[in-house]
């Protein structure tokens, strides 16, 4: 055994890339360190669920209509916390908030980034002891720096992301970001508390055999969705197949899985819901930046992800997401809709 083989540390290695970067400040890795330590506090608590009073409702509905968890608030203000605290950070939007802080002290109005986040993501799967995740987009700041972030920081394209991430809290803890340079995967030793490389540059396989949707909503999918679905279920060895079905209800793990092996992952527009249920700013910004930079596509049915001008915080987009040959077979078929 090579007790000196040299394993990175989350730290290590931004501040690795900032050597790769003329003109950085730094401000990046400072906030990626920031968010990392969040991710420890949340995922201490998320390893105690069902031992301390964590689990359930927290007694409130947020402003997507959903009923609040107490993890959700508590990943919250974890989140939160480190970015105000921080010293990258002008201020946040947030899935659990109605509107988007801008943290207005002269540390923060002198800062370069601004967060977007979903706290928790797969809220509906804590309390069974499924995994859960968090998500986040970085943005660098359109206002004037000396004053306080405003709300066209917080309303720009997916494009515009300077970095995103996620992290699962799944059978081990997995911290996963990217940036133009590439998407690194960092898995949390927790005999030393730090989250170390274990996945370097991260690529999304072209092709997979898994497609991820919710069965349940099948009957109100658009024509294109079904027709997909059925050719998913059709493939045998001559094309590619057979597929295999997978659905976990996290997002975040849903589309980690078909990142790692390659994958589609669909949440379409309903007849009840045409907007689908997925939050642009919060979770399909970022995870279309991190499947893009690795090589996957990320769509709206029509349009790129990236691309959608957000009007609004909380606004929702259908999504479909993964492998650029899966992608393409079914753009084929929304293409073939009458
Ligand atoms: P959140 O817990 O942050 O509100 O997000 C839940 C989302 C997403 O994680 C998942 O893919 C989706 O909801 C599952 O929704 P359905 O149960 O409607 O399939
Ligand atoms: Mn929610
Ligand atoms: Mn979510
Ligand atoms: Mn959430």
């Amino acid at each position: 055994m090579n007790f000196n083989r040299k394993i990175l540390t989350l730290d290590e290695f931004t501040i690795q890339q900032l050597r790769h970067i003329p003109h950085a400040t730094g401000e990046l890795s400072t906030l990626l360190r920031d968010i990392g330590l969040a991710a420890k506090r949340v995922n201490v608590e998320v390893n105690k669920a069902g031992l301390v009073d964590i689990l359930g409702d927290a007694g409130s509905v947020n402003v997507q209509g959903e009923d609040v968890k107490k993890l959700d608030l508590f990943a919250n203000d974890q989140f939160t916390g480190v970015l105000q605290h921080g010293v990258s950070c002008a201020g946040i939007a947030s899935e659990e908030l109605d509107e988007y802080v801008a943290f207005d002290d002269p540390i923060s109005n002198n800062s370069k980034y601004v967060c977007l986040f979903d706290p928790l993501d797969g809220s509906g799967n804590i309390d069974v002891n499924v995994s859960i995740g968090t998500i986040f987009g970085v943005y660098r700041r359109v206002s004037p720096k000396g004053q306080k972030a405003s709300k066209e920081d917080f309303l720009q394209k997916g494009t515009q992301q300077v970095a995103a991430g996620y992290i699962v809290y799944g059978s081990s803890t997995m911290l996963v970001y990217a940036t133009r340079r590439g998407v690194n995967g960092f898995t949390l030793d927790p005999s030393i508390g730090e989250f170390t490389l274990s996945h370097p540059d991260i690529k999304c396989p072209p092709s997979g055999k898994i497609y991820s949707v919710n069965h349940g909503n099948f009957f109100q999918y658009r024509e294109g969705v079904k027709k997909y679905i059925d050719v998913c279920q059709k493939k045998d060895k001559t094309t590619g197949g057979p597929y295999t079905q997978r659905y976990i209800g996290s997002m975040v793990a849903d589309v980690h899985r078909n990142l790692i092996k390659g994958g589609i992952f669909m949440y379409p527009g309903t007849i009840d819901k045409p907007k689908g249920k997925l939050r642009l700013m919060y979770e399909c910004n970022p995870f279309a930046f991190i499947t893009e930079v690795a090589g996957g596509k990320a769509t709206d049915g029509e349009r790129r992800i990236l691309d959608i001008q957000p009007t609004e915080l909380h606004q929702r987009t259908p999504m479909f997401i993964g492998s650029s040959d899966m992608m393409a077979e079914l753009e084929a078929e929304l293409g073939r809709e009458g």
